[in-house]
């Protein structure tokens, strides 16, 4: 029960905060003021933003940024090794936390033997990620001038190191995803000790799906200048 009230606060503090720094980078600061005004002038960006996401021309938009994004990030053949990670991180991500919020007995059967093997395409497809893009984001990196936004604690930060940050987070808790993956297979690890492993297991996934979330928001998507 703990995880999942941690999962939920946690995912929806993240969409909050992402957003809410989103819609106020676009009020000239002097208009800023007056909570109820930005509570409800908030709703109504936000609302906004959702039905443009069913525009008519949001996924030819979103494809055409997406490919620029590639060909600058993973060129040519590398495009292969985005798209397993992102499709096999998806469908982990999809099918553990849908049982892990909406069911009581956990994985089971079909789901549990695709997330299996979908997990066995997302540890190659992030060592084969890591190994092309860990130079980009070597922590003694020039950091440059540019600082980020989307965390109070971090804003002095320059944005090249919270993206580093973040970028070793996702791979940390990737590790942690398949290290408690495969220990669980291994015999020496009897049925009281599946628990902690599960447990770590689902909490390494919370930390790499909020890390993919702030590396999309703040490393990825476009931002208002
Ligand atoms: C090497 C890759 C992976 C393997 C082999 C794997 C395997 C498993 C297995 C066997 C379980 C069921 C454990 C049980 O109920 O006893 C499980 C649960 C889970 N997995 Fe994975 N997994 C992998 C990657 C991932 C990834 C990338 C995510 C998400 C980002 C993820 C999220 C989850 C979650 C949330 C659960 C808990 C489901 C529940 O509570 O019922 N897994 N995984």
């Amino acid at each position: 029960m703990v995880f999942i009230i941690i999962t939920v606060l946690a995912v929806t503090g993240l969409v909050f905060r992402f957003t809410y720094v989103r819609f106020l980078s676009g009020i000239p600061s002097d208009r800023r003021t007056g909570l109820t005004f930005v509570g409800r002038e908030y709703a109504g960006w936000f609302g906004d933003g959702l039905r443009g996401l069913f525009d008519g021309d949001f996924p030819g938009r979103a494809w055409t940024f997406t490919k620029s994004w590639l060909a600058v990030n993973y060129p040519g053949w590398r495009q292969g090794i985005f798209w397993a990670l992102a499709a096999s991180f998806g469908f982990c991500a999809a099918t553990g936390f849908a049982f892990a919020v909406f069911t009581k007995r956990g994985m089971y059967g079909l789901p549990l033997l695709a997330h299996v093997m979908a997990g066995a395409l997302f540890a190659l497809s992030l060592t084969a990620a890591l190994l092309l893009r860990a130079r980009a984001f070597r922590p003694d990196a020039d950091p440059g001038l540019e600082t980020c936004d989307f965390c109070p604690l971090m804003k002095t930060l320059p944005k090249k190191i919270v993206l580093t940050i973040l970028f070793w987070i996702f791979a940390a808790a990737g590790l942690a995803l398949i290290v408690t993956a495969l220990a669980s297979m291994l015999p020496y690890f009897y049925f009281r000790a599946q628990f902690p492993l599960l447990e770590f297991h689902r909490y390494g996934a919370l930390a790499a799906v909020l890390a993919a979330a702030a590396l999309f928001d703040f490393g990825i998507l476009p931002r208002r200048t």
